[in-house]
């Protein structure tokens, strides 16, 4: 599936395809956590990477940042293909792609200052000279939100609320100066008074920096808010991607339908059935929810699943949606 950001793309992937092999009690097991995902993300975009637990967000977020290596595929950054660079090249793209985790505690240095977090990548990837480095300290802390910048800058972390020190993990995101940030669900560890204020500043970021995200999320609703696409992904394949409103409106795959069943007020659910693990093991064929799916048929199990376009911008990887638009041409919009 090679799902088109409208303009130029500054994230390109291309079959992006991960496997860890572990040792656990003398056995050698190899997974495929994430198979042949294909997307782009373009130029101040927000694109959200929405699944439920292990369905492979953080290890596609962790391969863009180069945490992670590809085992097959490609990724390029603004034209370069960034899939096999190391060390020196690697910190170099630091400068232009940033990463937002989870836990802002455990993300910054408890001996550390506010400032000196700040500081150093603003001193290593924008070269920022000591004299000019509290002025930009202050910008930075006043980009988040943090004000007077002059209360926090001397700081440590633990005398900060964690929607506060979530707000000092993106400003050194920030300090870097990056075209393009991934935010790894970066409000589910905070409490859920203060996660609109985080989500905010992130689609301000986009709005007055034209920076662009990847979302990691669990939750629809903040993907709605933040995001222009939602890509949905379930046992390391794209189900389905769209502009945000459609798949929230008009969701075809089954798996995006359950999603939203799960959100408050919406009533339409599906017919429950028997949760499954999705079938990671390397060369596991056809569609990885279908042991989970009311709709499943044999060929869901054993073919390759075909991506059909629905509407511009919209396309789902599902035989059952394929049918249904073969039976009712006029079924989309
Ligand atoms: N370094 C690793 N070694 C072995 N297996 C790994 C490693 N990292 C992730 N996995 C496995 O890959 C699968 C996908 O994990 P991943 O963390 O990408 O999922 P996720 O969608 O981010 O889940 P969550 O919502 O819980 O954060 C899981 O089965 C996980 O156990
Ligand atoms: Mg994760």
């Amino acid at each position: 599936m090679i799902v088109k950001a409208s303009t130029n793309p500054l994230v390109k992937v291309d079959a992006l395809t991960v496997q860890f092999t572990t040792h656990a009690r003398g056995r050698r097991t190899t997974i495929e956590p994430v198979s042949k995902v294909s997307f782009e993300i373009a130029e101040g975009e927000v694109l959200a990477l929405v699944g439920e637990s292990g369905s492979g967000k953080t290890t596609i977020g962790r391969t863009l940042v180069k945490i992670v290596e590809a085992t097959s595929g490609q990724i390029y950054f603004a034209g370069r293909n960034i899939t096999r660079i190391r060390s020196q090249a690697v910190r170099s793209l630091h400068a232009e792609v940033q990463m937002i985790f989870q836990d802002p505690f455990a993300a910054l240095n408890p001996t550390a200052t506010i400032q000196e977090h700040l500081a150093l990548p603003a001193h290593v990837y924008q070269h920022i000279s000591r004299s000019a480095m509290d002025q930009k300290v202050r910008e930075l802390l006043d980009e988040v939100g943090l004000s007077p910048a002059d209360e926090f800058r001397g700081k440590y972390p633990h005398e900060l609320s964690g929607g506060q020190r979530q707000r000092v993990v993106i400003a050194r995101a920030l300090a870097a100066n990056p075209r393009f940030i991934v935010a790894d669900e970066p409000v589910s560890m905070l409490d859920v008074s203060i996660r609109a204020d985080i989500l905010r500043i992130l689609r301000d970021l986009k709005e007055r920096l034209s920076i662009s995200l990847l979302y990691i999320t669990h939750d629809l609703a903040s993907a709605r808010y933040l995001s222009d696409r939602i890509m949905v992904l379930y046992g390391g394949k794209i189900m389905e991607v769209g502009t945000a409103r459609d798949i929230v409106k008009n969701p075809r795959h089954p798996y995006t339908q359950l999603l939203l069943a799960a959100v408050p007020g919406r009533t339409e659910a599906l017919p429950q059935v028997a949760e499954a693990a999705p079938d990671l093991s390397v060369g596991s064929q056809g569609c990885p929810f279908a042991p989970r799916c009311p709709y499943t048929m044999d060929a869901c199990r054993t073919q390759p699943i075909p991506i059909i376009s629905v509407e511009s911008q919209h396309e789902v990887a599902c035989l059952f949606s394929e049918m249904a638009d073969a039976v009712t041409p006029s079924s989309s919009p």
